[in-house]
C-alpha cells in the first residue's frame, strides 16, 4: 500500500464521518442564531436570563426541584395542558418548543408531576394571587412574599401540600432593633424573624421569571414570512 492510499484511507476512515457527524450537525444548530431579535416588537428571543436569575436556576437544579415539577407545556395530542393554561392565561398560549429552552444549560422538563408545572409560574402566580386578593394590579412583592412563605414552609398555604419545606434556605434570627423588610409575615416567636438568605432571594427571582410563553419563534419554519412592505 501506498503512503498515498494510506492517508486517503484515514481521511475517508475518519474525515467524513468528522464532517457528517460533528461539522454538519453543528453548523445546522448554529445557523438559528440564538438570540433573535424581533423588530416588530422590540423583543429577543428567547428572552436572556440575567446573573440573578442564572443563579437561582443553580439553586432549582440543586434543590432537586425538577423532581417534582416540569417546565413544559406537553403537546394537545397528549394532554390538556394547552387548555388549561388557557382557561387559566389567556392567549397567547401555546405548547412549549425546544427554542424554549435555547440558552439554557439544562432544560427541566422534569421526570414526573406530583407538584404542578411550572413552565409558566411567573405569570400564573401573579394571577392567582389576583384572583384571591380580587386586585386590578398584584405588587410583585406580594408574589415574593407568597412564593417565600410558600417555600419556608408550604402546609402555612395548603394544609395538604406535600411539598418539602426549604427552611434551610432561611436564617431565623433575634430582631435587632426593627424587623428587617425581607422578614415573612410568619410568627416564630417573640422577638424572633426569618428572613431569607441571597439562596431563596435567586430562587424566587428565577421562579418569578419563569414564562415559557413567548410570543417569538420558533426562529424559522413557523413564522409566516415578514412582510417587506410593512
Ligand atoms: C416532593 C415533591 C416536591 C418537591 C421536591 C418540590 N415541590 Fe413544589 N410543589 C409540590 C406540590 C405537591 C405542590 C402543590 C401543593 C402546594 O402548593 O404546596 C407544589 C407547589 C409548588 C409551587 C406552587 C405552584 C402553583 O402554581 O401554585 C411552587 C412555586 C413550587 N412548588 C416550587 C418548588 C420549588 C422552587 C422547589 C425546589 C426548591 C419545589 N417546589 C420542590 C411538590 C414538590
Amino acid at each position: 500500500m501506498s503512503v498515498r492510499t494510506f492517508y486517503l484511507g484515514l481521511i475517508a476512515a475518519f474525515g467524513l464521518p468528522w464532517v457528517f457527524l460533528v461539522a454538519v450537525p453543528y453548523g445546522q444548530l448554529t445557523a438559528n442564531d440564538v438570540t433573535m431579535v424581533d423588530e416588530s416588537i422590540g423583543q429577543t428571543y428567547p428572552q436572556v436570563n440575567a446573573g440573578f436569575i442564572e443563579y437561582g436556576n443553580r439553586i432549582y437544579a440543586s434543590e432537586g426541584c425538577f423532581q417534582c415539577h416540569s417546565q413544559m407545556v406537553r403537546t394537545t395530542e397528549v394532554s390538556v395542558d394547552p387548555y388549561r393554561y388557557e382557561s387559566e392565561l389567556g392567549s397567547p398560549v401555546r405548547e412549549s418548543r425546544p427554542e424554549d429552552y435555547v440558552g439554557e444549560d439544562y432544560a427541566f422538563l422534569g421526570v414526573q408531576r406530583i407538584g404542578p408545572d411550572l413552565a409558566n409560574v411567573g405569570i400564573t402566580k401573579p394571577r392567582d394571587i389576583k384572583q384571591a386578593t380580587g386586585l386590578d394590579e398584584v405588587d410583585p412583592a406580594d408574589v415574593r412574599q407568597w412564593h417565600m412563605e410558600h417555600l419556608y414552609d408550604p402546609r402555612l398555604i395548603h394544609e395538604w401540600s406535600n411539598m418539602p419545606s426549604y427552611q434551610h434556605l432561611f436564617e431565623k434570627r433575634r430582631i435587632q432593633g426593627q424587623k428587617s423588610n425581607s422578614a415573612l409575615n410568619i410568627n416564630v416567636g417573640e422577638g424572633y424573624e426569618v428572613v431569607p438568605t441571597e439562596r431563596a432571594e435567586a430562587l424566587v427571582t428565577y421562579l418569578m421569571s419563569l414564562k415559557k410563553n413567548d410570543p417569538i419563534g420558533p426562529p424559522k419554519a413557523d413564522k409566516p414570512a415578514a412582510d417587506d412592505e410593512a
